[in-house]
């Protein structure tokens, strides 16, 4: 079990379906299941500060994840939703729901089910604090928010998606700022987490490095 945690632009996204590809072992993407929750509450006209609401939504969210050819698919009732759920929207409503008390506790269960043989790397925001505290590797990414920023902006321009860069910066810094300051499971590090900064360093730099403590701890 491993666990990859850090605020979004940070690369822990790739890096975690990396490592999982690389050591054949599952994946999950619980940020995928925040912006799913907030995604099917906006459909069903629930809205996001509405606690009990929202927790049945996410009792019930119809969703089942693939991994093939190094892509990751969220089929919801059997549709891709990948589209939906990367807009800046739903990243930031997946947020405004996961401050919520009884949406983490809805969660919980259905993450604990992703902890199958041979392994899991699971990819969030409390993944080492909370969900798998006994995580045999916990890292935690973090980046500065200028370079997260345009990484983003970087990765929605290729998409063909015309946002300003400052707009995005004020986006990633209202949204890290409501998941560090909740009252349940905020962002921060595992007192026994690996903090690995990646301003300066690509993919491929950070999991090299990853590799290493892989190899130190004997799971590599
Ligand atoms: O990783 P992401 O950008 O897809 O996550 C979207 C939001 O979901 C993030 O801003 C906070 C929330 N989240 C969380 O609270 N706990 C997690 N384990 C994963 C995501």
């Amino acid at each position: 079990m491993i666990s990859v945690d850090g605020p979004s632009g940070t690369g822990k996204g790739t890096l975690a379906l990396r490592l999982a590809e690389r050591l054949g072992w599952h994946f999950l993407d619980s940020g995928a299941l925040y912006r799913l929750v907030a995604l099917c509450a906006g459909d069903a006209g629930v809205a996001l500060d509405d606690e009990a609401g929202v927790a049945r939504v996410a009792h019930e969210l119809p969703v089942r994840f693939e991994v093939s050819g190094g892509e990751f698919r969220t089929l919801l009732e059997g549709r891709d939703e990948a589209e939906r759920l990367r807009t800046e929207d739903a990243g930031t409503a997946a947020s405004v729901v996961a401050a919520l008390p009884a949406v983490r506790a809805a969660l919980l269960e259905r993450q604990h089910q992703f902890r199958q043989l041979p392994g899991l790397v699971a990819d969030g925001r409390d993944m080492g604090t909370v969900v798998f505290p006994d995580a045999v590797l916990k890292l935690f990414l973090t980046a500065s928010v200028e370079v997260r920023a345009a990484r983003r902006h970087k990765q929605l321009r290729g998409k063909g998606i015309d946002v300003s860069l400052a707009a995005l910066l004020e986006d990633i810094r209202r949204r890290d700022q409501r998941d560090r300051q909740r009252t349940i499971a905020p962002l921060l590090p595992a007192p026994d987490a690996a903090i690995l900064d990646t301003t300066d360093l690509g993919i491929s730099a950070v999991e090299h490095h990853v590799i290493g403590l892989l190899r130190e701890r004997g799971i590599a």
